[in-house]
Parts: C-alpha cells; sequence; structure tokens
C-alpha cells in the first residue's frame, strides 16, 4: 500500500510551476498537469472522476443500494502546495482517500463517497486560503473573484484562464448533500514523533487572521540623508516585526499564539537607497478566537502607532479570518477506535494548521487523522513521512469509514 503511495507522491512531486521546487499553485499549469495523473489513479479505483470549475477534481463512487438522497461522505485534501514544498501536505490525503476507495471497492455503503483533490487550501496565489474548498461546498464568495495575484490576475481572469465560466462561482447554492469530511494529514509538528505514534486525531483546527500589510515613506539618498529626516519603511516594517515577535511569545503554552511575518517586499530595493515602501503578511492563530482576536488588535494598534511616529503611511487590510473549528465528536470518537486498533496509545491534538475542513465545517461534520512526519517539519522539501506511518494511517482512515458506513 505504502509503497504505491510513496511512489505516487514522488512521480506528482515532479509536477511544479517552478523548475527547481515543488510549487503548484491555485489554477496554475502545474495543477491542471497534476490532475491528469491523479484522475488516472481515481479512475483505476472506479471512481468517476470530474474536475469543478474551481479547479477541484472529485472522484465519486455512488451509495451501493443506490438510495435516492443518499449523503455524501468527503475524503480528501488538497493538490495546491506553498512555495518549495515537501510531498506529503495534501497530497497524502488525496492518494490515502483514494486507497481508501480501493479498500472499500467491495464493500457496500450506505453513502456516497467523494474523494477530493481541492485545488487551493493554501492561499499561496491569492494570500486567500480555501479557494476551492470553498467553491466546492457552495460558498464562495463572489467578492473573491476580484482578488488579484503577484501577477495583478484578478481570479475571474484565472478561472477563464482555466477554462471556467465565472458566472459558476456565483450561482452557488451551499450543498446540503454532505454527510461529513474525513481527511487524513501529516502532523506538521513533533508530537506524535515524540510519543513514537504513527497516528493522533485532531479535536480542533486553530483560528487564523491573515493580514496584508503597507508602509510608505519616502525613498532616499543613503548616503546624504540624515538619519533625523528619514521615513525608512523597511525600519517601520521591522519595528513591527518585533513587536509580533513579542506578542507571540507571550502565549507559552503548548500550541499557543503564534504570529508569522512570512513575505515581505521592500522598494526600491537597492542597497544605497532608504526604503519607501515596505508590503508584508501577517499570520495569527490560536485555538481560542478571542485570544486571536484581542492579538490582533493589539498588533494593528501598535502597526498604526509606528507608522504615525515614522511619518509612514500604513494600509492593513484583513485578507481572512477563520475562526477555530471544533472536530464532530462522533467523527473523533471513530477515529480513535479504530486507532487503538493500531496503537495503545491515541492522542488527541489541536492543529495549529489550517485545512479544508474550515471551509467544509460550517456544512457538515469533520474529522481529521494525524500522521506523525519526520521532525515535525513541513511546508519544507524534506517533508517525510515513513512508508510504515502511512500504512498505519491509511488502516485507521479505512476502519473509521467503514465503521461510520455501519452505523449509519
Ligand atoms: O498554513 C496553513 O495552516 C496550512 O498549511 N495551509
Ligand atoms: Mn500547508
Ligand atoms: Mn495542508
Amino acid at each position: 500500500m505504502s509503497g504505491n503511495i510513496h511512489d505516487r507522491l514522488a512521480e506528482l512531486a515532479r509536477i511544479s510551476d517552478e523548475p527547481d521546487a515543488l510549487t503548484r499553485a491555485f489554477l496554475s499549469p502545474a495543477l491542471k498537469r497534476s490532475h491528469a495523473l491523479v484522475r488516472k489513479w481515481m479512475e483505476a479505483t472506479g471512481l468517476a472522476v470530474h474536475c469543478d470549475a474551481g479547479g477541484n477534481l472529485i472522484g465519486r463512487r455512488e451509495a451501493t443500494e443506490g438510495a435516492a438522497g443518499a449523503k455524501t461522505l468527503v475524503v480528501g485534501s488538497h493538490l495546491d502546495t506553498v512555495r518549495a514544498a515537501g510531498l506529503y501536505d495534501g497530497p497524502l490525503g488525496v492518494l490515502a482517500g483514494i486507497a481508501v476507495a480501493a479498500e472499500l471497492a467491495e464493500t457496500p455503503l450506505p453513502f456516497a463517497l467523494e474523494v477530493v483533490g481541492f485545488s487551493d487550501e493554501e492561499g499561496l496565489r491569492y494570500q486567500t486560503a480555501y479557494l476551492g474548498s470553498r467553491f466546492y461546498s457552495g460558498r464562495f464568495p463572489a467578492e473573491w473573484l476580484e482578488l488579484t495575484d503577484a501577477e495583478n490576475i484578478p481570479l475571474r481572469q484565472a478561472a477563464i484562464d482555466w477554462g471556467s465560466d465565472p458566472a459558476d462561482f456565483l450561482e452557488q447554492e451551499p450543498r446540503e448533500d454532505l454527510l461529513g469530511y474525513l481527511e487524513l494529514h501529516i502532523e506538521q509538528g513533533p508530537v506524535l514523533e515524540q510519543e513514537n505514534l504513527s497516528v493522533g486525531v485532531v479535536t480542533a483546527i486553530a483560528g487564523q487572521s491573515r493580514v496584508a500589510l503597507k508602509l510608505t515613506g519616502a525613498p532616499g539618498h543613503a548616503g546624504t540623508t540624515p538619519m533625523t529626516l528619514r521615513r525608512d519603511a523597511l525600519a517601520g516594517a521591522a519595528e513591527f516585526i518585533a513587536e509580533v515577535e513579542r506578542v507571540g511569545h507571550r502565549h507559552p503554552e503548548s500550541l499557543g499564539l503564534v504570529a508569522t511575518v512570512g513575505q515581505l517586499t521592500v522598494e526600491p530595493g537597492a542597497s544605497n537607497v532608504i526604503p519607501g515602501r515596505t508590503e508584508f503578511t501577517l499570520d495569527l492563530r490560536h485555538p481560542d478566537n478571542a485570544v486571536r482576536e484581542a492579538a490582533l488588535a493589539e498588533l494593528e494598534t501598535a502597526f498604526k502607532r509606528i507608522a504615525a511616529e515614522r511619518r509612514l503611511d500604513a494600509v492593513w487590510i484583513v485578507r481572512q479570518e477563520n475562526p477555530a473549528v471544533p472536530c464532530d465528536a462522533r467523527f473523533i470518537e471513530a477515529l480513535v477506535e479504530a486507532a487503538s486498533h493500531e496503537q495503545a496509545v491515541v492522542p488527541e491534538l489541536v492543529s495549529g494548521a489550517g485545512h479544508d475542513a474550515v471551509a467544509l465545517s460550517p456544512l457538515c461534520p469533520v474529522g481529521m487523522l494525524f500522521v506523525t512526519c519526520r521532525d515535525g517539519l513541513s511546508h519544507h522539501p524534506d517533508e517525510f513521512t515513513a512508508p510504515e506511518h502511512i500504512d498505519v494511517a491509511v488502516a485507521v482512515l479505512t476502519r473509521a469509514v467503514r465503521a461510520l458506513a455501519e452505523d449509519i
């Protein structure tokens, strides 16, 4: 099993928008090429495959009884990646879904099964996560069509370039047929490896705020402009980033507040010119929405204070906020029970990372299974999960789906 998944992950990882790293963005040429491969694997498992206008690749098997009105259980993850990604974050969950469908091919199911490769969980291209799963679930906000990427291409145009009609993003109704969503994902943290375990069950997904920030000062000659006369946009950004780190360190509990400035551009970007403009991002997360919202307000105040003191023009745009999401008690129980056949201890963990389950959670119960990853490393080319752990994880996921089928 896992050899097959491992080989497929390696094959899939060769499909990238960049020559020297694995990067697959929303509605990009690489995403389209990845679909050709994953479609083949889905069809070989007997799934009926289509790609929706939002770029989600969907392999579907009808309910065995063909019961009219049977609900749909979704098992999947995302096929898009961050920049310079690893092999597992996203694709592992999609391939595991295909493996589950293969394992259950002869098992009567009272629900339809959809294995889904979502088109955008990371938000790399439009700085807005869950574009794919929001479209898939019928909850795509019309205003997102006007989002622009780094090349100033509106999402509307990206949809047209992909071969979709932007109108499909407007005439949506929230799906009412979803029985639930299950996702296998690497832990992207150190707990399971420290406890020498293969899998753990997710109890909740931390809330997340993504902010776009701009500081505009005055470019000038680095050699002739006195320090007291400067409006240095990078120095302002640096003072704010130090504040972000100070606030982040304030909540030392295990998975506390995490605050990250991951992207920053400087203009004009010459060593002998005072930076006149910076654009950067803030990613703020915590399992408790009140803590995250208080930290966000504190950092917005600090940002505007620093800009005022330095006579910089400041722009603060909250691009996206996702509240913390609890996983479904029944799904947690089914996953813990299934995992208890594989390991004596089954840890229950909060996910600091976001997942497509967040986008589906308003419409159906969600459950997630974590599989250990080496050094807890993710969003990195050295991401790794050993085949024996993948075997355990797929067996647990399959057992849980089977149990849900018997439990209906
Ligand atoms: O950033 C995240 O939380 C996830 O990896 N998209
Ligand atoms: Mn990720
Ligand atoms: Mn992911």
